[in-house]
């Protein structure tokens, strides 16, 4: 069969070859239906931008780097999914660098871009060095140092780059988890952030503090513990606040993993979850549902920030300037099992 071109697929979806052309670049800028109507003839098709003619043309590498703080982490997978995806659709392969929550191999990949071995940078972790000819200065602001690729953050934020940012409201969206366990009746509500240093971890520290302010509830400090958003790190949370003198009866965990290490350990104290302590988490990520108990928490649509960032990527491929605008998306509270009524003696 012949190789289908982008005439072939504005002929069949009964649209122009710009309109075909924009809605894979740039799938925010069309209707969802129109998006959905040409990526099912796509899909027909099979069709894929021609990369080498384009690589030819361009000198380019026809990569994109994504760097991921902990690949380990299933939050990053339907991400990397939505990055993948819309990336295929430009014709540009990806190349994953996990730099371990740290600065050091963050550096390794930074050098990799500035040898010209990838066209553009998808950012997941926040507290990266120095980029593709930025550099963070002393009071963590990156400035212009060499060529410009285009670069997007994408979950994590940081303060005052010239990059755009797709993301959901962590604050807001933290508040909401924290007052679905104020409702519930629970007056001693903890919170095992991230790391500290991390932006989220502010964030949706924040959103914390400000639900026990707007329901009267005290904030004690013994309630507040870090973890490093892994399993483990849930586990010695939960650990630290069970011997609490007052102890919690609900707990938000700034991640689903921390969340369910939390709930492990809670039954291994020989308590319930929810009888005894209600857990609520952050993500959703693919086990929450299946978990036992199903885990109540914050769905970030995590498909679609990837794919979002990888079609900002493709704008400021095709020479676009890419404003230092923040893409907001919208996030769910999902109330499963995890969660419960306050027993009247536990309040
Ligand atoms: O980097 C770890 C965390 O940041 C994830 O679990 C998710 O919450 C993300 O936003």
């Amino acid at each position: 069969m012949a190789t289908a071109t982008m005439k072939d697929v504005a002929r069949r979806a009964g649209v122009s070859t710009a309109t075909v052309s924009r809605a894979l670049a740039q799938p925010d800028r069309v209707s969802s239906e129109l998006r959905r109507r040409i990526e099912a003839v796509v899909r027909d098709l099979d069709y894929t931008i021609n990369a080498s003619a384009r690589s030819l043309r361009r000198n380019d590498t026809g990569m994109v780097l994504v760097v991921v703080p902990d690949i380990g982490n299933p939050f990053f997978s339907k991400l990397l999914k939505g990055v993948e995806l819309q990336a295929r659709k430009l014709a540009y392969a990806v190349l994953i660098g996990d730099t371990e929550h740290g600065a050091a191999r963050a550096e390794v990949y930074a050098r990799q871009l500035e040898a010209r071995r990838a066209d553009g940078l998808i950012l997941l972790n926040g507290r990266t060095p120095s980029f593709a000819g930025f550099r963070v200065t002393s009071n963590a602001v990156p400035r212009p140092l060499g060529p410009r690729y285009p670069i997007v953050v994408v979950s994590e934020r940081i303060p005052g780059s010239p990059w755009p940012t797709v993301g959901i409201d962590n604050v807001a969206a933290a508040e909401r988890a924290v007052l679905h366990l104020a409702d519930l009746g629970h007056r001693r509500i903890a919170h095992i952030a991230g790391p500290k240093g991390n932006i989220l971890t502010g964030e949706r520290r924040r959103g914390y503090r400000a639900a026990l302010a707007k329901s009267g509830l005290p904030a004690d400090p013994d309630w507040l513990v870090y973890g490093d958003f892994s399993i483990a790190s849930g586990r010695r949370a939960a650990r630290k606040l069970l011997v609490c003198p007052a102890r919690p009866t609900g707990v938000f965990a700034a991640n689903d993993e921390m969340a369910m290490g939390a709930i492990v350990e809670i039954r291994a104290f020989g308590l319930a979850v929810p009888g005894d302590v209600s857990v609520v988490g952050f993500d959703d990520i693919e086990f929450a549902e299946i978990f036992d108990p199903p885990l109540t928490t914050v769905r970030q649509p995590r498909f679609e920030m990837g794919q979002r960032a990888m079609a900002l990527i493709g704008r400021g491929l095709r020479g676009e300037a890419l404003a230092a605008e923040e893409v907001i998306l919208e996030s769910e509270f999902v109330v499963r099992a995890s969660t419960a009524r306050a027993a009247p003696a536990k309040r």
